[in-house]
């Protein structure tokens, strides 16, 4: 996503999370995949507006919910190639990981690090301790579906396209 997408989100949310995606290294995440073509960056970015909007509408701390959202996958690296030296499966440890980065560049409440730790329920036994936390285990879940369902659909398109021009042309070779 360029920053002249970002502009379609509202003024409000973008001045919660306006330190946190300007900052150089979580920019970095735009060099990662996520789901097939989304970055990390533009997954957190559209979990994290789906919270802050959930969150408002039901009077929830919706900045922390904003904050800790946009720094959930913050591992930094690619969870498709084997880390030298990381132990344990990505799906486990990057909720650990993604905390521990963000604790470096900013100063994170214990709600906001419990939710970017515990992000991962059921996956994870470790349920969350806020309901923010609970509402950005879903919210996750939705995005990671719809970022998949997407490619998965215009794939399907692609299929059937080439399919009806395959027969087409077949059936003018067959006339001529
Ligand atoms: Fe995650
Ligand atoms: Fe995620």
């Amino acid at each position: 996503m360029e920053n002249n997408l970002i502009q379609k989100y509202d003024e409000e949310f973008l001045n919660i999370i306006d330190e946190i995606i300007n900052n150089e290294t979580v920019q970095e995440m735009k060099k990662y995949r996520q789901h097939y073509e989304t970055t990390c960056f533009d997954h957190c970015l559209a979990v994290s507006y789906y919270c802050f909007l959930i969150c408002k509408k039901y009077n929830l701390d919706y900045k922390s919910a904003a904050r800790a959202s946009m720094l959930h996958d913050l591992f930094l690296y690619d969870w498709r190639v084997k880390q030298p030296g990381r132990k344990g499966l990505h799906a486990f440890t990057h909720g650990k990981i993604a905390c521990e980065n963000a604790c470096k560049l900013f100063d994170l409440n214990d709600k906001e690090k419990d939710m970017i730790i515990n992000h991962m329920w059921p996956v994870t036994l470790a349920f969350p301790k806020s309901v923010e936390g609970l509402i950005l285990t879903f919210v996750d879940k939705y995005c990671a579906m719809s970022e998949t369902f997407e490619v998965l659909k215009s794939r399907m398109f692609m299929k059937k396209v080439f399919k009806y021009a395959y027969a087409f042309l077949s059936l003018l070779i067959i006339r001529f």
